[in-house]
Protein backbone atom coordinates (compact mmCIF):
# COMPACT_ATOMS: atom_id res chain seq x y z
CA UNK A 1 0.00 0.00 0.00
CA UNK A 2 2.20 2.49 1.16
CA UNK A 3 5.13 1.24 -1.41
CA UNK A 4 2.50 1.57 -4.30
CA UNK A 5 1.27 5.09 -3.27
CA UNK A 6 4.93 6.40 -2.98
CA UNK A 7 5.15 4.80 -6.16
CA UNK A 8 2.35 6.88 -7.98
CA UNK A 9 3.21 10.18 -6.25
CA UNK A 10 6.65 9.79 -7.61
CA UNK A 11 6.17 8.43 -11.53
CA UNK A 12 2.40 8.36 -11.63
CA UNK A 13 1.95 11.93 -12.92
CA UNK A 14 3.78 12.10 -15.89
CA UNK A 15 3.54 8.74 -16.71
CA UNK A 16 -0.26 9.63 -17.08
CA UNK A 17 -0.31 12.49 -19.06
CA UNK A 18 1.66 11.26 -21.48
CA UNK A 19 -0.53 7.86 -21.55
CA UNK A 20 -3.76 9.68 -21.46
CA UNK A 21 -2.62 11.71 -24.56
CA UNK A 22 -1.75 8.18 -26.45
CA UNK A 23 -5.07 6.80 -25.49
CA UNK A 24 -7.07 10.01 -26.95
CA UNK A 25 -4.39 9.76 -30.16
CA UNK A 26 -5.03 5.74 -30.16
CA UNK A 27 -9.26 6.62 -29.63
CA UNK A 28 -9.58 8.94 -32.45
CA UNK A 29 -6.65 7.05 -34.76
CA UNK A 30 -8.01 3.57 -34.56
CA UNK A 31 -11.59 3.80 -36.17
CA UNK A 32 -9.76 6.19 -38.97
CA UNK A 33 -6.56 3.74 -39.78
CA UNK A 34 -8.73 0.99 -39.82
CA UNK A 35 -11.51 2.43 -42.26
CA UNK A 36 -8.94 4.16 -44.53
CA UNK A 37 -7.59 0.71 -44.23
CA UNK A 38 -10.57 -0.83 -46.19
CA UNK A 39 -10.95 1.99 -48.08
CA UNK A 40 -7.85 0.83 -50.27
CA UNK A 41 -9.26 -2.37 -50.64
CA UNK A 42 -11.14 -4.01 -53.75
CA UNK A 43 -13.91 -2.24 -56.27
CA UNK A 44 -15.77 -0.82 -53.29
CA UNK A 45 -13.16 0.70 -51.44
CA UNK A 46 -13.38 4.82 -51.61
CA UNK A 47 -9.84 5.28 -52.58
CA UNK A 48 -9.27 1.74 -54.95
CA UNK A 49 -11.69 2.26 -57.85
CA UNK A 50 -10.70 -0.20 -60.29
CA UNK A 51 -9.19 -2.86 -57.84
CA UNK A 52 -10.41 -6.44 -58.27
CA UNK A 53 -12.30 -7.64 -55.40
CA UNK A 54 -9.70 -8.54 -52.22
CA UNK A 55 -7.16 -7.18 -54.14
CA UNK A 56 -5.36 -3.86 -51.45
CA UNK A 57 -3.54 -1.46 -53.21
CA UNK A 58 -0.49 0.36 -51.48
CA UNK A 59 -1.88 3.39 -51.77
CA UNK A 60 -3.71 5.73 -53.86
CA UNK A 61 -1.00 7.74 -54.95
CA UNK A 62 -0.37 7.11 -58.80
CA UNK A 63 2.66 9.42 -59.12
CA UNK A 64 5.64 10.24 -57.03
CA UNK A 65 5.61 7.26 -56.40
CA UNK A 66 3.29 5.19 -58.20
CA UNK A 67 1.48 2.77 -55.76
CA UNK A 68 -1.29 1.82 -57.14
CA UNK A 69 -0.02 -1.77 -57.48
CA UNK A 70 -1.12 -4.54 -55.20
CA UNK A 71 1.98 -5.81 -53.62
CA UNK A 72 1.56 -9.46 -52.11
CA UNK A 73 3.62 -8.39 -48.70
CA UNK A 74 1.28 -4.99 -47.90
CA UNK A 75 -1.97 -6.70 -49.02
CA UNK A 76 -0.65 -9.95 -46.67
CA UNK A 77 0.17 -8.08 -43.47
CA UNK A 78 -2.92 -5.88 -44.54
CA UNK A 79 -4.86 -9.18 -44.29
CA UNK A 80 -3.24 -10.67 -41.10
CA UNK A 81 -4.64 -7.50 -39.68
CA UNK A 82 -8.25 -8.04 -40.86
CA UNK A 83 -7.97 -11.79 -40.31
CA UNK A 84 -6.80 -11.06 -36.27
CA UNK A 85 -9.00 -8.69 -35.84
CA UNK A 86 -11.86 -11.19 -37.19
CA UNK A 87 -11.01 -14.12 -35.37
CA UNK A 88 -10.31 -12.34 -32.18
CA UNK A 89 -13.41 -11.47 -32.58
CA UNK A 90 -12.79 -7.00 -32.26
CA UNK A 91 -14.93 -7.42 -35.95
CA UNK A 92 -17.24 -9.89 -37.58
CA UNK A 93 -18.17 -7.72 -40.26
CA UNK A 94 -14.50 -8.40 -42.03
CA UNK A 95 -15.51 -11.75 -43.49
CA UNK A 96 -16.36 -11.31 -46.64
CA UNK A 97 -13.40 -9.39 -47.51
CA UNK A 98 -11.29 -12.01 -46.36
CA UNK A 99 -13.04 -14.46 -48.79
CA UNK A 100 -12.50 -11.95 -51.27
CA UNK A 101 -8.68 -11.90 -50.27
CA UNK A 102 -8.91 -15.40 -50.76
CA UNK A 103 -10.38 -15.16 -54.02
CA UNK A 104 -8.24 -12.87 -55.19
CA UNK A 105 -4.94 -14.48 -54.09
CA UNK A 106 -6.02 -17.82 -55.73
CA UNK A 107 -6.10 -16.30 -59.25
CA UNK A 108 -3.18 -13.96 -58.58
CA UNK A 109 -0.59 -17.04 -57.65
CA UNK A 110 -1.62 -18.27 -61.47
CA UNK A 111 -0.55 -15.18 -63.11
CA UNK A 112 2.10 -15.66 -65.24
CA UNK A 113 4.91 -12.80 -64.72
CA UNK A 114 8.44 -12.00 -65.11
CA UNK A 115 9.73 -13.73 -62.26
CA UNK A 116 7.97 -17.18 -63.91
CA UNK A 117 4.64 -18.77 -63.50
CA UNK A 118 3.16 -20.80 -60.79
CA UNK A 119 5.25 -23.80 -61.19
CA UNK A 120 8.80 -21.53 -61.97
CA UNK A 121 9.37 -19.12 -59.56
CA UNK A 122 6.41 -16.69 -60.43
CA UNK A 123 4.93 -16.84 -56.57
CA UNK A 124 8.25 -14.12 -56.07
CA UNK A 125 6.67 -11.65 -57.76
CA UNK A 126 6.81 -8.66 -55.81
CA UNK A 127 3.86 -6.54 -57.25
CA UNK A 128 1.02 -6.88 -60.01
CA UNK A 129 -1.40 -4.22 -61.25
CA UNK A 130 -4.31 -3.87 -59.32
CA UNK A 131 -6.68 -5.53 -62.32
CA UNK A 132 -4.79 -8.66 -61.60
CA UNK A 133 -2.22 -8.82 -64.84
CA UNK A 134 1.37 -8.85 -64.57
CA UNK A 135 3.40 -6.18 -63.89
CA UNK A 136 6.45 -6.57 -66.57
CA UNK A 137 8.42 -3.41 -66.21
CA UNK A 138 11.93 -3.44 -64.02
CA UNK A 139 11.87 -3.91 -60.38
CA UNK A 140 13.45 -6.00 -57.72
CA UNK A 141 12.47 -9.35 -57.88
CA UNK A 142 11.90 -11.91 -56.68
CA UNK A 143 10.84 -10.92 -53.09
CA UNK A 144 10.76 -14.08 -51.76
CA UNK A 145 8.60 -12.65 -48.47
CA UNK A 146 5.58 -12.58 -50.06
CA UNK A 147 4.67 -16.09 -50.39
CA UNK A 148 5.50 -16.81 -46.84
CA UNK A 149 3.65 -13.68 -45.46
CA UNK A 150 0.34 -14.77 -47.39
CA UNK A 151 0.50 -18.04 -46.08
CA UNK A 152 0.81 -17.06 -42.43
CA UNK A 153 -2.29 -14.82 -43.22
CA UNK A 154 -3.89 -17.72 -44.76
CA UNK A 155 -2.68 -19.90 -41.91
CA UNK A 156 -4.55 -17.84 -39.33
CA UNK A 157 -7.40 -17.81 -41.42
CA UNK A 158 -7.40 -21.75 -41.98
CA UNK A 159 -7.01 -22.31 -37.73
CA UNK A 160 -9.53 -20.58 -37.09
CA UNK A 161 -12.02 -21.94 -39.49
CA UNK A 162 -11.05 -25.57 -38.48
CA UNK A 163 -11.59 -24.67 -34.63
CA UNK A 164 -15.16 -23.55 -35.91
CA UNK A 165 -15.73 -26.89 -37.74
CA UNK A 166 -15.29 -25.68 -41.43
CA UNK A 167 -12.92 -28.74 -42.21
CA UNK A 168 -13.88 -29.11 -45.90
CA UNK A 169 -13.21 -25.71 -46.93
CA UNK A 170 -10.13 -25.50 -45.28
CA UNK A 171 -9.15 -28.77 -47.40
CA UNK A 172 -10.64 -27.72 -50.44
CA UNK A 173 -9.85 -24.37 -51.02
CA UNK A 174 -7.56 -22.96 -48.18
CA UNK A 175 -5.10 -25.58 -48.42
CA UNK A 176 -4.30 -25.59 -52.23
CA UNK A 177 -3.28 -22.04 -51.71
CA UNK A 178 -1.22 -21.95 -48.98
CA UNK A 179 0.87 -25.76 -50.21
CA UNK A 180 1.40 -23.16 -53.11
CA UNK A 181 3.00 -20.52 -51.10
CA UNK A 182 4.93 -23.19 -48.47
CA UNK A 183 6.19 -25.50 -51.86
CA UNK A 184 7.58 -22.16 -52.94
CA UNK A 185 9.16 -21.18 -49.78
CA UNK A 186 10.25 -25.18 -48.85
CA UNK A 187 12.18 -25.02 -51.86
CA UNK A 188 13.55 -21.67 -52.65
CA UNK A 189 14.43 -19.85 -48.90
CA UNK A 190 18.24 -20.69 -49.70
CA UNK A 191 18.15 -18.40 -53.27
CA UNK A 192 18.82 -14.85 -52.95
CA UNK A 193 16.18 -12.55 -52.99
CA UNK A 194 15.58 -8.84 -52.57
CA UNK A 195 14.85 -7.25 -49.18
CA UNK A 196 11.54 -6.04 -48.53
CA UNK A 197 12.63 -2.73 -49.35
CA UNK A 198 13.43 -3.97 -52.80
CA UNK A 199 16.96 -3.02 -52.95
CA UNK A 200 19.14 -5.58 -52.08
CA UNK A 201 19.58 -8.65 -53.64
CA UNK A 202 21.14 -11.50 -51.10
CA UNK A 203 19.67 -13.49 -48.34
CA UNK A 204 17.99 -11.14 -45.57
CA UNK A 205 16.89 -11.42 -42.16
CA UNK A 206 12.95 -10.48 -42.38
CA UNK A 207 12.60 -12.73 -45.43
CA UNK A 208 14.54 -15.61 -43.43
CA UNK A 209 12.64 -14.82 -40.04
CA UNK A 210 9.01 -15.20 -42.09
CA UNK A 211 9.74 -17.94 -43.90
CA UNK A 212 10.70 -19.86 -40.53
CA UNK A 213 7.71 -18.90 -39.21
CA UNK A 214 5.40 -19.73 -42.54
CA UNK A 215 6.71 -23.37 -42.59
CA UNK A 216 6.21 -24.05 -38.72
CA UNK A 217 2.65 -23.36 -39.12
CA UNK A 218 2.34 -25.17 -42.20
CA UNK A 219 3.75 -28.31 -40.54
CA UNK A 220 1.26 -28.16 -37.79
CA UNK A 221 -1.39 -27.21 -40.39
CA UNK A 222 -0.20 -30.33 -42.39
CA UNK A 223 -0.32 -32.73 -39.77
CA UNK A 224 -3.89 -31.28 -38.89
CA UNK A 225 -5.32 -31.68 -42.35
CA UNK A 226 -3.78 -35.02 -42.98
CA UNK A 227 -0.96 -34.11 -44.88
CA UNK A 228 1.68 -35.55 -43.34
CA UNK A 229 4.84 -36.26 -45.56
CA UNK A 230 4.46 -32.42 -46.64
CA UNK A 231 4.31 -31.70 -43.21
CA UNK A 232 7.21 -33.58 -42.18
CA UNK A 233 9.47 -31.95 -45.35
CA UNK A 234 8.12 -28.24 -43.95
CA UNK A 235 9.47 -29.37 -40.79
CA UNK A 236 12.60 -30.55 -42.16
CA UNK A 237 13.10 -27.05 -44.08
CA UNK A 238 12.09 -25.19 -41.12
CA UNK A 239 14.87 -26.58 -39.28
CA UNK A 240 17.28 -25.48 -41.35
CA UNK A 241 15.88 -22.06 -41.49
CA UNK A 242 16.02 -21.66 -37.93
CA UNK A 243 20.21 -22.39 -38.23
CA UNK A 244 19.88 -20.01 -40.80
CA UNK A 245 18.55 -17.30 -38.34
CA UNK A 246 20.95 -17.42 -35.86
CA UNK A 247 23.83 -16.37 -38.62
CA UNK A 248 22.49 -13.20 -39.19
CA UNK A 249 23.54 -11.78 -35.65
CA UNK A 250 26.36 -9.24 -35.34
CA UNK A 251 28.26 -9.46 -32.39
CA UNK A 252 28.27 -5.90 -31.59
CA UNK A 253 24.67 -5.63 -31.10
CA UNK A 254 22.37 -6.04 -33.73
CA UNK A 255 20.59 -8.35 -36.26
CA UNK A 256 22.41 -7.56 -40.38
CA UNK A 257 19.44 -7.38 -42.49
CA UNK A 258 21.23 -8.36 -45.67
CA UNK A 259 23.77 -10.70 -46.34
CA UNK A 260 24.69 -8.32 -49.43
CA UNK A 261 24.13 -4.67 -49.98
CA UNK A 262 27.65 -3.19 -48.39
CA UNK A 263 25.63 -1.19 -45.50
CA UNK A 264 25.60 -1.04 -41.82
CA UNK A 265 22.80 -3.34 -41.77
CA UNK A 266 21.16 -1.66 -38.89
CA UNK A 267 17.43 -1.63 -40.53
CA UNK A 268 14.10 -2.01 -39.64
CA UNK A 269 13.91 -5.05 -41.05
CA UNK A 270 14.83 -6.59 -37.96
CA UNK A 271 12.38 -4.93 -35.96
CA UNK A 272 9.83 -5.92 -38.17
CA UNK A 273 10.98 -9.36 -38.58
CA UNK A 274 10.08 -9.32 -34.36
CA UNK A 275 6.75 -8.06 -34.68
CA UNK A 276 5.71 -10.28 -36.87
CA UNK A 277 7.11 -13.44 -35.70
CA UNK A 278 5.83 -12.62 -32.12
CA UNK A 279 4.31 -15.63 -30.50
CA UNK A 280 3.40 -15.06 -26.63
CA UNK A 281 3.73 -18.41 -25.85
CA UNK A 282 7.59 -18.65 -26.52
CA UNK A 283 8.23 -15.99 -23.41
CA UNK A 284 11.69 -13.87 -24.26
CA UNK A 285 12.74 -17.44 -26.29
CA UNK A 286 16.13 -15.33 -28.59
CA UNK A 287 16.65 -18.43 -31.12
CA UNK A 288 12.99 -16.80 -33.07
CA UNK A 289 14.15 -13.52 -32.08
CA UNK A 290 11.19 -12.87 -30.02
CA UNK A 291 10.52 -8.84 -29.32
CA UNK A 292 11.41 -9.20 -25.35
CA UNK A 293 14.20 -11.74 -25.78
CA UNK A 294 17.91 -9.91 -24.95
CA UNK A 295 19.04 -10.18 -28.61
CA UNK A 296 16.32 -8.51 -30.04
CA UNK A 297 16.43 -5.34 -27.22
CA UNK A 298 19.85 -5.30 -27.94
CA UNK A 299 18.60 -4.79 -31.47
CA UNK A 300 16.08 -2.10 -31.16
CA UNK A 301 18.27 -0.34 -29.04
CA UNK A 302 21.19 -0.03 -31.65
CA UNK A 303 18.16 0.40 -34.51
CA UNK A 304 16.68 3.28 -32.60
CA UNK A 305 20.28 5.07 -31.62
CA UNK A 306 20.75 4.94 -35.35
CA UNK A 307 18.20 7.67 -36.19
CA UNK A 308 19.19 10.19 -33.32
CA UNK A 309 22.01 12.36 -35.14
CA UNK A 310 20.19 10.95 -38.45
CA UNK A 311 17.20 14.04 -38.68
CA UNK A 312 16.96 17.30 -38.17
CA UNK A 313 13.98 16.74 -36.59
CA UNK A 314 15.20 14.06 -33.75
CA UNK A 315 17.34 16.82 -32.39
CA UNK A 316 17.36 18.12 -29.08
CA UNK A 317 15.83 14.77 -28.05
CA UNK A 318 17.47 13.10 -25.02
CA UNK A 319 19.70 10.03 -25.25
CA UNK A 320 16.86 7.60 -23.33
CA UNK A 321 13.30 9.18 -25.26
CA UNK A 322 11.38 8.50 -28.07
CA UNK A 323 12.98 9.44 -31.85
CA UNK A 324 11.48 8.95 -35.27
CA UNK A 325 12.78 6.02 -36.95
CA UNK A 326 13.13 4.91 -40.91
CA UNK A 327 13.99 1.71 -42.89
CA UNK A 328 17.71 2.13 -42.35
CA UNK A 329 19.98 4.99 -41.54
CA UNK A 330 21.80 5.09 -45.03
CA UNK A 331 18.63 5.61 -47.07
CA UNK A 332 17.91 8.02 -49.55
CA UNK A 333 14.38 6.88 -51.56
CA UNK A 334 12.22 10.05 -51.07
CA UNK A 335 14.85 12.02 -49.30
CA UNK A 336 15.55 9.54 -46.83
CA UNK A 337 12.82 10.27 -43.88
CA UNK A 338 11.40 8.55 -41.03
CA UNK A 339 8.49 5.92 -41.68
CA UNK A 340 5.22 5.92 -40.03
CA UNK A 341 4.90 2.11 -39.94
CA UNK A 342 8.96 1.47 -38.55
CA UNK A 343 8.59 4.26 -36.03
CA UNK A 344 5.00 2.15 -34.89
CA UNK A 345 7.09 -0.99 -35.65
CA UNK A 346 9.76 -0.23 -32.15
CA UNK A 347 6.69 0.49 -30.25
CA UNK A 348 4.73 -2.60 -31.35
CA UNK A 349 8.04 -4.53 -30.46
CA UNK A 350 7.89 -3.03 -26.53
CA UNK A 351 4.31 -3.27 -26.07
CA UNK A 352 4.91 -7.04 -26.70
CA UNK A 353 7.52 -7.45 -24.43
CA UNK A 354 5.58 -5.88 -21.98
CA UNK A 355 2.54 -8.48 -22.79
CA UNK A 356 5.22 -11.20 -21.85
CA UNK A 357 6.82 -9.61 -18.78
CA UNK A 358 3.74 -9.16 -17.57
CA UNK A 359 2.25 -12.32 -17.68
CA UNK A 360 4.99 -14.14 -16.30
CA UNK A 361 5.54 -11.81 -13.61
CA UNK A 362 9.45 -11.44 -14.12
CA UNK A 363 11.72 -9.96 -16.53
CA UNK A 364 15.26 -10.97 -17.47
CA UNK A 365 18.19 -8.62 -17.80
CA UNK A 366 21.12 -10.31 -19.65
CA UNK A 367 24.58 -9.45 -20.60
CA UNK A 368 23.17 -9.04 -23.80
CA UNK A 369 20.20 -6.88 -23.01
CA UNK A 370 21.65 -4.73 -20.48
CA UNK A 371 22.43 -1.57 -22.48
CA UNK A 372 19.19 -1.44 -23.42
CA UNK A 373 18.09 -1.60 -19.78
CA UNK A 374 20.91 0.88 -18.46
CA UNK A 375 18.87 3.54 -20.41
CA UNK A 376 16.22 3.33 -18.15
CA UNK A 377 18.14 2.33 -14.75
CA UNK A 378 21.84 3.00 -14.65
CA UNK A 379 22.72 1.09 -12.12
CA UNK A 380 20.48 -2.14 -12.99
CA UNK A 381 22.58 -5.01 -13.52
CA UNK A 382 22.06 -8.74 -15.34
CA UNK A 383 19.07 -10.78 -13.52
CA UNK A 384 16.19 -11.57 -12.91
CA UNK A 385 13.58 -9.73 -12.02
CA UNK A 386 10.24 -10.55 -10.27
CA UNK A 387 7.06 -8.96 -10.67
CA UNK A 388 7.00 -7.72 -6.85
CA UNK A 389 10.67 -6.19 -7.62
CA UNK A 390 11.28 -2.70 -7.53
CA UNK A 391 13.29 -2.97 -10.58
CA UNK A 392 10.57 -4.86 -12.49
CA UNK A 393 8.14 -1.93 -11.54
CA UNK A 394 10.44 0.49 -12.89
CA UNK A 395 11.83 -1.07 -15.99
CA UNK A 396 8.58 -2.09 -17.38
CA UNK A 397 6.86 1.72 -16.25
CA UNK A 398 10.29 2.92 -18.25
CA UNK A 399 9.76 0.65 -21.09
CA UNK A 400 6.08 1.81 -21.01
CA UNK A 401 6.84 5.44 -21.01
CA UNK A 402 9.42 5.02 -23.46
CA UNK A 403 6.85 2.52 -26.25
CA UNK A 404 4.34 5.11 -25.75
CA UNK A 405 6.93 8.27 -26.98
CA UNK A 406 6.74 6.59 -30.08
CA UNK A 407 3.42 6.64 -30.71
CA UNK A 408 3.70 10.67 -29.10
CA UNK A 409 5.66 11.47 -32.30
CA UNK A 410 3.69 9.44 -34.91
CA UNK A 411 0.79 11.31 -33.12
CA UNK A 412 2.46 14.53 -33.44
CA UNK A 413 3.16 14.00 -36.94
CA UNK A 414 -0.19 12.64 -38.12
CA UNK A 415 -2.18 15.68 -39.59
CA UNK A 416 -5.56 16.64 -38.23
CA UNK A 417 -7.19 14.17 -41.04
CA UNK A 418 -6.02 11.51 -39.52
CA UNK A 419 -3.99 10.15 -42.75
CA UNK A 420 -0.88 8.45 -42.79
CA UNK A 421 1.46 8.53 -45.49
CA UNK A 422 4.66 6.65 -45.88
CA UNK A 423 6.65 9.03 -44.43
CA UNK A 424 7.29 11.95 -42.58
CA UNK A 425 9.97 14.47 -43.54
CA UNK A 426 13.83 14.14 -41.75
CA UNK A 427 13.12 18.16 -41.41
CA UNK A 428 9.81 19.68 -40.62
CA UNK A 429 7.79 16.51 -39.91
CA UNK A 430 5.32 17.09 -42.81
CA UNK A 431 3.89 13.93 -44.42
CA UNK A 432 6.22 12.92 -47.60
CA UNK A 433 5.84 9.92 -49.94
CA UNK A 434 2.84 8.36 -50.70
CA UNK A 435 -0.51 9.39 -49.20
CA UNK A 436 -2.50 6.72 -47.31
CA UNK A 437 -0.48 3.88 -47.21
CA UNK A 438 -2.01 0.64 -46.53
CA UNK A 439 0.69 -0.81 -44.28
CA UNK A 440 0.81 2.54 -42.19
CA UNK A 441 -2.47 1.97 -41.34
CA UNK A 442 -1.71 -1.74 -40.34
CA UNK A 443 1.01 -1.16 -38.36
CA UNK A 444 -1.12 1.80 -36.70
CA UNK A 445 -3.71 -0.76 -35.75
CA UNK A 446 -1.40 -3.67 -34.87
CA UNK A 447 0.64 -1.69 -32.54
CA UNK A 448 -2.49 0.00 -30.92
CA UNK A 449 -3.86 -3.70 -30.18
CA UNK A 450 -0.05 -4.44 -28.62
CA UNK A 451 -0.59 -1.55 -26.52
CA UNK A 452 -3.76 -2.45 -25.21
CA UNK A 453 -2.44 -6.04 -24.55
CA UNK A 454 -3.75 -8.09 -27.35
CA UNK A 455 -2.18 -11.37 -28.16
CA UNK A 456 -2.05 -12.75 -31.58
CA UNK A 457 -2.78 -16.80 -32.03
CA UNK A 458 0.75 -19.01 -31.49
CA UNK A 459 2.27 -20.11 -34.57
CA UNK A 460 4.71 -22.55 -32.56
CA UNK A 461 7.46 -20.58 -31.83
CA UNK A 462 7.86 -22.11 -28.15
CA UNK A 463 10.19 -24.36 -27.13
CA UNK A 464 11.82 -25.20 -30.76
CA UNK A 465 15.78 -25.96 -30.31
CA UNK A 466 18.87 -25.66 -33.06
CA UNK A 467 19.60 -28.61 -34.21
CA UNK A 468 22.24 -27.36 -36.48
CA UNK A 469 24.77 -30.70 -36.75
CA UNK A 470 27.67 -28.25 -36.76
CA UNK A 471 26.89 -26.04 -34.30
CA UNK A 472 24.19 -23.35 -33.45
CA UNK A 473 25.12 -21.10 -36.49
CA UNK A 474 25.11 -24.38 -39.10
CA UNK A 475 23.59 -22.79 -42.84
CA UNK A 476 22.15 -25.26 -45.25
CA UNK A 477 24.43 -26.63 -47.96
CA UNK A 478 22.76 -27.57 -50.81
CA UNK A 479 24.05 -31.17 -51.63
CA UNK A 480 24.18 -32.51 -55.33
CA UNK A 481 24.19 -36.60 -55.10
CA UNK A 482 25.30 -38.48 -58.25
CA UNK A 483 26.14 -41.73 -58.84
CA UNK A 484 26.96 -43.58 -61.87
CA UNK A 485 24.51 -47.05 -62.09
CA UNK A 486 23.38 -49.24 -64.23
CA UNK A 487 19.85 -49.77 -64.27
CA UNK A 488 17.27 -52.65 -65.36
CA UNK A 489 14.16 -51.30 -67.48
CA UNK A 490 11.71 -50.11 -65.18
CA UNK A 491 13.92 -49.52 -62.08
CA UNK A 492 15.37 -45.99 -60.69
CA UNK A 493 17.52 -44.87 -58.38
CA UNK A 494 16.86 -43.48 -54.46
CA UNK A 495 18.76 -42.06 -52.16
CA UNK A 496 18.17 -42.51 -48.36
CA UNK A 497 20.25 -41.92 -45.21
CA UNK A 498 20.66 -40.90 -41.68
CA UNK A 499 19.46 -37.56 -41.26
CA UNK A 500 15.85 -36.17 -41.49
CA UNK A 501 16.44 -34.60 -44.92
CA UNK A 502 17.62 -38.06 -45.99
CA UNK A 503 14.35 -39.35 -44.92
CA UNK A 504 15.92 -41.42 -42.14
CA UNK A 505 17.03 -44.50 -43.78
CA UNK A 506 13.25 -45.29 -45.20
CA UNK A 507 13.24 -46.68 -48.79
CA UNK A 508 9.46 -45.96 -49.07
CA UNK A 509 10.02 -42.16 -48.82
CA UNK A 510 13.70 -42.39 -50.19
CA UNK A 511 14.62 -39.51 -52.73
CA UNK A 512 14.58 -40.64 -56.24
CA UNK A 513 17.29 -39.34 -58.32
CA UNK A 514 17.10 -37.94 -62.24
CA UNK A 515 18.40 -40.33 -65.12
CA UNK A 516 18.66 -36.42 -67.10
CA UNK A 517 22.52 -37.51 -67.41
CA UNK A 518 22.59 -41.39 -67.50
CA UNK A 519 24.25 -43.39 -66.79
CA UNK A 520 25.13 -40.69 -63.97
CA UNK A 521 21.93 -40.49 -61.37
CA UNK A 522 21.50 -36.90 -59.28
CA UNK A 523 19.33 -35.44 -57.11
CA UNK A 524 20.14 -32.16 -54.81
CA UNK A 525 19.39 -31.99 -51.36
CA UNK A 526 19.63 -29.43 -48.77
CA UNK A 527 21.50 -30.50 -45.85
CA UNK A 528 22.48 -28.95 -42.26
CA UNK A 529 26.13 -27.29 -43.21
CA UNK A 530 29.29 -28.60 -41.30
CA UNK A 531 27.75 -32.07 -40.47
CA UNK A 532 28.72 -36.35 -40.93
CA UNK A 533 26.00 -37.49 -43.11
CA UNK A 534 25.52 -41.52 -43.91
CA UNK A 535 23.67 -42.35 -46.71
CA UNK A 536 23.26 -45.17 -49.32
CA UNK A 537 21.65 -45.72 -52.72
CA UNK A 538 19.27 -47.91 -53.57
CA UNK A 539 17.46 -49.54 -56.70
CA UNK A 540 13.78 -49.83 -56.91
CA UNK A 541 11.78 -51.34 -59.73
CA UNK A 542 7.41 -51.34 -60.56
CA UNK A 543 7.30 -54.02 -58.15
CA UNK A 544 8.88 -51.82 -55.03
CA UNK A 545 11.30 -54.43 -54.72
CA UNK A 546 13.86 -53.01 -53.18
CA UNK A 547 17.69 -53.52 -54.18
CA UNK A 548 20.29 -51.86 -51.34
CA UNK A 549 23.94 -50.84 -52.49
CA UNK A 550 26.73 -53.38 -50.31
CA UNK A 551 28.37 -51.82 -47.25
CA UNK A 552 29.78 -50.23 -45.61
CA UNK A 553 27.30 -47.06 -45.57
CA UNK A 554 28.83 -43.72 -47.80
CA UNK A 555 29.66 -40.91 -45.90
CA UNK A 556 30.11 -37.00 -46.30
CA UNK A 557 30.98 -34.47 -43.93
CA UNK A 558 29.32 -30.83 -45.65
CA UNK A 559 30.71 -27.58 -45.64
CA UNK A 560 29.81 -25.06 -43.41
CA UNK A 561 28.27 -22.83 -46.39
CA UNK A 562 27.99 -23.04 -50.12
CA UNK A 563 27.49 -26.47 -52.14
CA UNK A 564 29.01 -29.34 -52.44
CA UNK A 565 28.77 -32.57 -54.77
CA UNK A 566 29.61 -36.19 -55.07
CA UNK A 567 30.83 -37.99 -57.42
CA UNK A 568 29.81 -41.94 -56.57
CA UNK A 569 30.03 -45.25 -58.34
CA UNK A 570 27.09 -47.87 -57.58
CA UNK A 571 28.57 -50.90 -55.43
C1 LIG B 1 10.95 1.65 -55.12
C2 LIG B 1 10.85 0.79 -53.91
O1 LIG B 1 9.52 0.56 -53.61
C3 LIG B 1 11.56 1.42 -52.75
O2 LIG B 1 11.48 0.57 -51.65
C4 LIG B 1 12.99 1.64 -53.15
O3 LIG B 1 13.67 2.26 -52.09
C5 LIG B 1 13.07 2.47 -54.40
N1 LIG B 1 12.31 1.86 -55.46
C6 LIG B 1 14.51 2.67 -54.83
O4 LIG B 1 15.09 1.43 -55.21
C1 LIG C 1 8.19 0.56 -50.84
C2 LIG C 1 8.60 -0.31 -49.71
O1 LIG C 1 10.01 -0.30 -49.62
C3 LIG C 1 8.08 -1.71 -49.89
O2 LIG C 1 8.39 -2.48 -48.76
C4 LIG C 1 6.60 -1.70 -50.11
O3 LIG C 1 6.17 -3.02 -50.38
C5 LIG C 1 6.22 -0.79 -51.23
N1 LIG C 1 6.80 0.52 -51.06
C6 LIG C 1 4.69 -0.65 -51.34
O4 LIG C 1 4.18 -0.09 -50.18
Amino acid sequence: MLLSAVFLALFAPSVWAQSSVIDAYVASESPIAKASMLANIGPSGSKSSGAFSGIVIASPSTENPDYLYTWTRDSALTFQTIIDQFTLGFDTTLRAEIDNYVGAQAIVQQIPNPSGDITTGGLGEPKFYVNETAFTGPWGRPQRDGPALRSTALITWANYLLSEGNTFYVTDTLWPIIENDLNYVSSNWNQSTYDLWEEIYSSSFFSTAVQHRALRQGTTLGRAIGQTSLASSYGNQADFLLCFLQSYWNPTGYMTANTGGGRSGIDANSVLASIHTFDAAAGCDAITFQPCSDVALLNLFTYVNAFRNAYEINSGISTNEAVLTGRYPEDVYMGGNPWYLTTLAVAEQLYDSLIVWNSQGSLDVTNISLPFFKQFDSTITAGTYTSSSPEFSTLTAAVKTFSDGFVALVAKYTPSSGGLAEQISRSNGAPVSAVDLTWSYASALTAFDARAGVIPGSWGAQGLSLNCGGGPVAQAVSVTFNVDASTLEGQNVYLTGAVDALEDWSTDNAILLSSANYPTWSVTVDLPGSTDVQYKYIKKDGSGTVTWESDPNMEITTPANGTYATNDTWR
